[in-house]
């Protein structure tokens, strides 16, 4: 069977989607230049599965050296998990975030589009639907924009995937839009490794029950919801994963270009979600009320009903599980 390209697959969402490729008897090749994750990751992904992907460090705006890659390789589709994806960061250096996201997925369509590659599964996210003001977010909503430049360039690129699927009958190009994955593969080997302080809620409660902060901050509990903290959509990274293989599916069957959201249809607040670790993992989450964070929107869900239709794809694991197998991943890199 002809292989599936990996971009940014040594990262957190990527490598589990590796694994589940790889447990369903995919060959995988991923290409990643460790800008936010390292080659060790390879190892432990073998050690999951018993087979090692090959590996390329490289950048995929290098066109060159992609060409040189793919010389190696008959591939039939690419999973595109390579990009920059701090929000905060995207304010400070909208430049660097267009550059590099815009970039790397432009040129990657067109390498497609020359060596006769159909499907390409992107990873777009939730964020796409921000300035809407009404839940659950439906595929079909009309378009609103983005609050900030992370967010645009998931925005665009789905605008130009569109185009290409316009312009390249053949091509099967599918956005994933991901609502808040959190937790980590059951083995406790990967997971997500966040640089310095985390901006997401999830690592930020593990670094608080390791020790390594003595106490999560709460940003916000006058938001017009049930407890009046921020509700979201956590969805567990294993299930994220395995909606791709399903996307992955459906690209090889169709043509176009077509959107789903990934995630739960559940709505989840920041009080349920320290409750939640709290209880299963029997460890004291210490928090305090803080003033909202800039940006931020009081409700976020989705409704999965397409991706539950066409993909036959639905989030199985629960908000226990995602608690479980967070902390897990946290005392193994901690070695607690
Ligand atoms: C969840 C809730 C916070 C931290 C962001 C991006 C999105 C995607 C995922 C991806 C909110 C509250 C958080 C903390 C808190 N990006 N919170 N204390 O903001 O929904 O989504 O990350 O690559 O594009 O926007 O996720 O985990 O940051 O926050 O109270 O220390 O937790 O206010 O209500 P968010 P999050």
């Amino acid at each position: 069977m002809s292989e599936i390209l990996l971009t940014g697959g040594t990262g957190y969402i990527g490598s589990h989607a590796a694994v589940e490729l790889l447990e369903a008897g995919r060959d995988v090749v991923i290409v990643d230049n460790l800008y936010n994750s390292e080659a060790a990751v390879i190892d432990r992904i073998e050690k999951i599965t018993g087979k090692r992907p090959s590996f390329y460090e490289l950048d995929v705006t290098d066109k060159a050296a992609m060409e040189s890659m793919l010389a190696e390789h008959d591939f039939s589709g690419v999973m595109h998990f390579a990009g920059y994806k701090a929000v905060g960061e995207s304010v400070e250096k909208p430049l660097e975030y267009y550059r590099n996201n815009i970039d790397s997925a432009v040129t990657l369509l067109e390498l497609m589009a020359e060596h006769g590659i159909k499907s390409m599964i992107f990873s777009s996210s939730a964020t796409v639907y921000s300035k809407s003001d009404k839940v659950p977010y439906v595929e079909t909503d009309p378009d609103t924009g983005c609050t900030n430049p992370y967010g645009w360039t998931k925005y665009m690129i789905e605008q130009i995937m569109k185009d290409a699927a316009a312009a390249h009958p053949e091509m099967s190009l599918v956005a994933l839009r991901y609502f808040n994955p959190i937790g980590a593969h059951q083995s406790g080997l990967i997971g997500e490794k966040p640089n310095g302080i985390p901006n997401n809620l999830m690592p930020y409660i593990t670094q608080v029950a390791a020790g390594i902060r003595p106490k999560l901050n709460v940003f916000g509990n006058d938001y017009p919801t049930p407890d009046g903290t921020g509700v979201r959509d956590y969805i567990h990274v294993v299930d994220l994963a395995k909606g791709h293989l399903k996307a992955l599916d459906y690209s090889e069957q169709n043509t176009g270009f077509e959107v789903f959201n990934l995630g739960t249809g559940n709505g989840v607040s920041v009080l349920d979600l320290v409750k939640a670790f709290e209880r299963v993992n029997d460890i004291k989450i210490p928090y305090e009320i803080a003033p909202r964070r800039a940006g931020d929107i009081a409700t976020c869900y989705a409704d999965a009903h397409k991706a539950n239709q066409i993909l036959d794809w639905h989030a199985e694991l629960t908000i226990d599980d995602m608690c479980r197998d967070a902390w897990r991943w946290e005392k193994q890199q901690r070695g607690l």
